[in-house]
């Protein structure tokens, strides 16, 4: 069945035809390799995307090869080949997408007063006569050939409308009208195919498509007015990658679709739950960050962080969120905690990450938890685990660290200044050392003798950033004793010292004698 019957066939059907590997890998620094391509091309056949754009074959032995691969691994989507409006370009595609099931040749050629004097440097008359050139010719290859009026959106209309009668009469079974320049806004987009419809007498004979580039960041909204003025099939891109601002985002559209289908009554047959998988690998062949707060696939998509919005998240997810993150791919609600979260939301989380706490824990673990949302701007699970971890296992300790100062830098011995709350009474010293962390361990020592030997020093950032906590693991041995105590916190000195108390007091739960490691009575 050819696209223009299962258009027919499926009035509330639009096809997706995805140009990733073609207008997105056209974008500068987005190239990807045929191992990357063949990769991405998989995905998108695999999601149900009906047209995958596979590249541009006469630009380069490189592109040739990979739309000749991806033609041939391919299993359900037509694959399609660029070509200009050119006897070589046309025959060089169609050897590219020959290998395919079901293949397409894409011809272009440009219909804008400003295009055709500057760029081809053409008559009007000229180019009418190439879309019948380009169109027979590619026909002469394939059944199924699309052709786009590149710049249609700043083309006059007459001269549009001729063309496109041309294009479909030569043999053209898709007419693709783009907004190359990202110029229209969304009545005119839709009025435009909506005349082109009307005044064309061979319209009905071919799916019209739109493509639209984001300039003024309404390439999506471009999109769907298309849609709504007769379109049925739409160019898009993963992440909206593309030549400038990039081309209409394939997963707003679906999730456009999906979620306003009261408003927008057509389907597209992109599995949704595929959308974040394939997000994430173009942004990884393409190395191209995905923004944070971009729709639908950002990190922060579906997060929530202000109180009153985790408040109502908690209550009933319908509060703040219109489609659920599973539905897209996203395996849960992200909360974000900072410092407006509040006692529930914290304690939502708690639960969440497996931990259970009783009401003196929890009261302890939240005070900590909002000193360190005010330094750390974003506090991530794994923030809170180190914290909690810390709390659990440090709740019971009969040393505790109460205030650490620290004097560090070029300038002579490094000195800290160290108050230790033992058995409910503080005490303190200061202590110099070769360093800060040695100056903070030689007051521990001071305070708490002991004979025990430190094996392992090790520092990891909790989270990404500058402001992430430190967590610090510190092992000890004494005898055939070997204890770990691990301290986490924002200040790298801090989280030594918490570690290194931790394990002492590991180290006397160990020795079972309800009282310190023996050396160490004899300081304290
Ligand atoms: O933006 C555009 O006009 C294009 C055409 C080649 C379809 O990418
Ligand atoms: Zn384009």
């Amino acid at each position: 069945m050819s696209q223009t019957q299962q258009a027919s066939s499926n009035k509330d059907r639009v096809l997706i035809f995805d140009t990733t590997l073609r207008d997105g890998e056209q974008c500068p620094g987005a190239s990807m390799t045929l191992e990357e391509k063949l990769e991405v091309a998989e995905l998108l056949d695999e999601m149900g995307v009906d047209i995958i754009e596979a590249g541009f074959p006469i630009a380069s032995d490189g592109d040739f090869e990979s739309v000749a691969e991806i033609a041939k691994r391919v299993k359900n989507a037509v694959v399609c080949g660029l070509s200009r409006a050119a006897p070589n370009d046309i025959d060089r595609c169609a050897e590219a997408v020959r290998g395919a099931k079901r293949a397409r040749i894409h011809t272009f050629i440009s219909t804008s007063p400003v295009h055709m004097k500057y760029k081809l440097q053409k008559e009007p008359h000229q180019v009418l006569e190439l879309v019948t050139q380009q169109v027979t010719r590619a026909r002469g290859h394939v059944g199924d050939v699309e052709w786009s009026a590149e710049d249609a959106t700043r083309t006059e209309m007459d001269f549009l409308c001729r063309c496109v009668e041309a294009a479909i009469k030569a043999g053209a079974t898709t007419i693709n009208l783009p907004d190359t320049v990202g110029y229209s806004v969304p009545e005119e987009y839709a009025q435009m195919f909506r005349t082109v419809r009307e005044r064309v007498p061979n319209s009905d004979k071919a799916v019209f498509s739109v493509h639209c580039h984001n300039d003024l960041g309404m390439a999506v909204a471009n999109t769907l007015a298309g849609i709504a003025g007769g379109a049925r099939q739409i160019e898009c891109t993963v992440n909206g990658i593309g030549e400038r601002a990039g081309n209409a985002s394939l997963e707003e559209i679906v999730m456009a679709l999906k979620v306003r289908g009261d408003a927008m009554p057509y389907d597209s047959g992109v599995e949704a739950t595929m959308l974040m998988r394939a997000s994430k690998l173009v942004s990884a062949v393409t190395s191209f960050p995905v923004q944070y707060n971009k729709a639908i696939v950002g990190r922060n998509a579906f997060a929530h962080e202000s109180g009153i919005h985790q408040d109502g998240m908690l209550k009933h997810t319908q509060t703040y969120e219109i489609m659920t993150p599973e539905s897209v791919g996203v395996s849960k609600t992200s909360l974000v905690m900072g410092k407006h979260s509040g006692r529930h939301a914290f304690k939502e989380k708690l639960k969440d990450l497996g931990y259970s706490l009783g009401e003196n824990a929890l009261n302890d673990a939240f005070t900590r938890f909002k000193a360190l949302a005010d330094r750390k701007k974003h506090v991530y699970d794994e923030d809170i685990e180190a914290l909690v971890d810390d709390e659990i296992l440090n709740a019971h300790d009969r040393i505790k660290v109460v205030a650490l100062t620290v004097i560090a830098g070029t300038m002579g011995h490094q000195s800290a200044t160290l108050t230790l709350d033992m058995d409910g009474q503080h005490i303190t010293t200061q202590s110099t050392g070769n360093g800060p962390v040695d100056a903070i361990f030689n007051a521990i020592h001071k305070l708490a003798p002991h004979t025990a030997t430190l094996d392992l020093y090790q520092v990891h950032a909790v989270t990404e950033g500058t402001d992430a906590q430190a967590e610090v693991s510190v092992r000890l041995s004494e005898g055939d004793a070997v204890v770990t105590g691990k301290g986490a916190d924002p200040d790298t000195m801090v989280a030594s010292a918490r570690a290194y108390v931790s394990a002492l007091n590991k180290l006397m739960a160990k020795r079972g004698r309800g009282g310190r490691p023996a050396a160490m009575n004899a300081g304290v």
